[in-house]
């Protein structure tokens, strides 16, 4: 970061001396103040609950410009990565900072599918689950008890240590999926194999049993491999930031991802593709396209507490480019499966279009996000709606663990403490019991 020309200067109507602050400059995107001697100067705050305005770090990974519907992973623009790289090579970027050259990508490759299997222990932990489990809840979990199998590279200051763990995260994330999913539905679980593609081998360990062969579809496993690299990254996102925050106590790799993985799940975030589905079949029932109307009013009413899910977005102020995408994946898979009449994606058009014409969407600047037509094209493929956002987890891990990584590796960083503004009671005496 470069320091700008011009500075910062906050004043107080009470007559308290004003105090400069520094300005500095990333390469693009707004400047930000520094205002890390601000409590040292004026024994003030700042006020900023949902990080509206704080940017919590400096980072050379990911770039939104949330007007323009812009996404760069390292400077290049997310639909050439997602039209002529795969999520492995998106992989590499993320984490090395360079798109791979032909011999990099084999060699990346072959380090990731070295570490594609789970310890045999895993599935005694999956046994411990009811049947019934939120994949959610199982990927908290398991992702967390990696940190009991590696205890040799646990230790974050140790940069051989931090690319092992990354490259174990991102090699074993779909097997553990993958096995979530068999156990519910009470299936072996399906050895990975390192034959096939990184997506390839998650369609083979999700759907292929040991009874037949099983043959990855082309057209899914490419939609799948896009959808991984939609979702590799954005930014400080709340998951991201949760994981930056875990791992700045200095705690092991795993133990930062599954505090993300925990954080990803809810509704407002990674949660949304299952909601969007959900809400989507909410409104078939209903009776279909006639009654989006209707829903709308609801979404309208702030009394109602009812959201469109799939739309809206913190930074994206504009369509959000991955929904574009997204969207063009969707109509292939639909195509290669015979389902261009699926009343769900008809039904999502309408809502959309609906909703991009309608003022209180206008004037709010909402628009489809990734999430919107993502469970669509994961319904289609065979994935059940409780593991998108496992699918979603399992994307992201890489781009977490790039952050993590680069965060470890930032001189400037600290552990995370946010500070408070305190409302509660002043000190006060506790009363015996018996005269409370
Ligand atoms: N449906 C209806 N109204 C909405 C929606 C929506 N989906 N999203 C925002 N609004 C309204 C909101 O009520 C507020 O209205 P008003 O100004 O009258 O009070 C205004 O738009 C601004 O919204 P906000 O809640 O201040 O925006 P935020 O930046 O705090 O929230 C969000 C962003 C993504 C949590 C929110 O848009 C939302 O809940 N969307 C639905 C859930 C969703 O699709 N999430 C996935 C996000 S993309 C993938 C990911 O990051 O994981």
């Amino acid at each position: 970061m470069k320091l700008a020309e011009n500075k910062a200067t906050l004043s107080f109507s009470n007559g308290s001396p004003s105090i400069d602050m520094p300005v500095y400059q990333g390469s693009v995107g707004p400047d930000v103040i520094d205002i890390r001697k601000l409590y040292a100067q004026t024994g003030m705050f700042t006020y900023d609950p949902g990080f509206l305005s704080t940017s919590a770090c400096q980072s050379a990974i990911t770039y939104i410009d949330g007007d323009k519907g812009e996404l760069l992973y390292r400077g290049y623009p997310i639909e050439q990565l997602a039209t002529n790289c795969d999520f492995l090579e998106t992989c590499h970027l993320l984490l090395y900072g360079e798109l791979p050259d032909a011999a990099q990508k084999a060699d990346f490759t072959k380090r990731v599918t070295n570490h594609t299997m789970v310890n045999e222990q895993m599935q005694f932990f999956l046994r411990g689950f009811r049947r019934d489990a939120h994949p959610m809840a199982i990927m908290t979990g398991l992702v967390g008890a990696l940190s009991a199998f590696y205890h040799d590279s646990t230790d974050i200051t140790n940069p051989q240590h931090r690319d092992i763990s990354a490259i174990r995260l991102i090699a074993k994330m779909p097997t553990l999926v993958a096995m979530a999913y068999k156990y519910t539905v009470g299936q072996p679980y399906m050895y990975p194999r390192n034959d096939l593609s990184y997506a390839g081998n998650f369609l083979h360990m999700m759907f292929a049993t040991p009874c037949e062969p099983y043959i990855v579809n082309p057209v899914l496993e490419r939609a799948l491999d896009r959808i991984f690299t939609l979702h590799a990254d954005h930014e400080q996102n709340a998951s991201t930031s949760t994981v930056r925050l875990c791992g700045s106590s200095g705690t092991n790799p795993f133990a930062a991802i599954a505090a993300g993985v925990a954080c990803l799940w809810g509704p407002a975030h990674g949660g949304a593709n299952e909601a969007c589905l959900n809400m989507l079949e909410d409104i078939q029932k209903m009776g279909g396209i006639s009654k989006v109307g209707e829903f709308m009013e609801q979404v309208k009413d702030k009394n109602s507490g009812v959201k469109l899910m799939g739309f809206g977005h913190r930074v994206y102020k504009n369509y959000d480019p991955r929904a574009k995408l997204m969207q063009e994946t969707c109509k292939e898979v639909l195509h290669e499966l015979g389902l261009e009449n699926d009343p769900l994606f008809k039904l999502a058009m309408a809502v959309e279009k609906i909703a991009l014409e309608d003022d209180y969407f206008v004037q709010r600047k909402l628009y489809p996000n990734v999430d919107f037509y993502s469970g669509i094209v994961q319904r289609a493929i065979g994935i059940p709606t409780p593991l998108f956002t496992a699918v979603f987890a399992l994307a992201r891990t890489t781009g977490w663990i790039a952050q993590l990584n680069e965060m470890i590796g930032d001189p400037e960083y600290k552990i995370g403490r946010p500070r408070q503004l305190f409302t509660g009671n002043v000190t006060r005496d506790v009363k015996p019991i018996a005269q409370r």
